[in-house]
């Protein structure tokens, strides 16, 4: 059990579980993706530990950059989405993958696919860590999906509460109590 200000969290995925399915995830990369040189656009800054790990098991060229929106306060998503570091790279005609941490209400990714969009991307799909398809509010199609989760709230492997607890190496779950 950890605390992280006013809350308690508990075990809820073991670190070795996570690089499986990080492993199994890069694999099917691997197999989707070669010879296509993608840039992956990484969010920030939940996907920073991600992205480390998936990338040194991709085996084709690639390309990493980083953007950073806000759709979060605390933990409950807040419906808007700020653009805080920009997209100014030229993606035309490009293969995008978009690295996630976490689709929750899918916000984020609804604001940002149109945008990739308009700069004339190839084909864009996003790779996310783990999504909670129970809080699913936009019509998201999201192709590379390492873990799904119900419905709580989780800190770990670059997830934050209130802006701390990404440092730690497994996933933990709030406890209501
Ligand atoms: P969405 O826009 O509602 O899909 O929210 C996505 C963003 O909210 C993610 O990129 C995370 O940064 C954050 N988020 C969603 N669920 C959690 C959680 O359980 N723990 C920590 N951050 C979360
Ligand atoms: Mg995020």
């Amino acid at each position: 059990m950890i605390t992280i200000k006013d809350k308690q969290f508990e075990p809820f995925i073991h670190h070795e579980q996570i690089a499986e399915r990080v492993a199994a995830l890069a694999q099917r990369l691997n197999a989707d993706y070669t010879g296509r040189n993608p840039i992956l656009i990484t969010i920030l800054n939940g996907a920073f530990m991600f992205v480390a790990d998936l990338v040194r098991q991709l085996n084709f060229d690639h390309e990493i950059q980083f953007a950073k929106f806000s759709s979060y306060d605390g933990m409950d998503t807040t419906g808007t989405v700020k653009e805080l570091i920009g997209l100014s790279i030229d993606i035309k005609d490009r293969d995008i993958i978009i690295v996630e941490d976490i689709i929750d209400t899918g916000t984020t990714m609804y604001h940002l696919l149109p945008r990739l969009k308009e700069k004339g991307a190839k084909s864009i799909e996003i790779a996310s860590l783990l999504m909670k398809p129970g809080k699913l509010r936009m019509p998201l199609h999201v192709k590379y999906c390492a873990m799904e989760i119900p419905n709580e709230f989780i800190v770990g492997y670059g997830l934050d509460y209130d802006g701390v607890g990404r440092n730690y190496k497994s996933i933990y779950v709030v406890k209501e109590n």
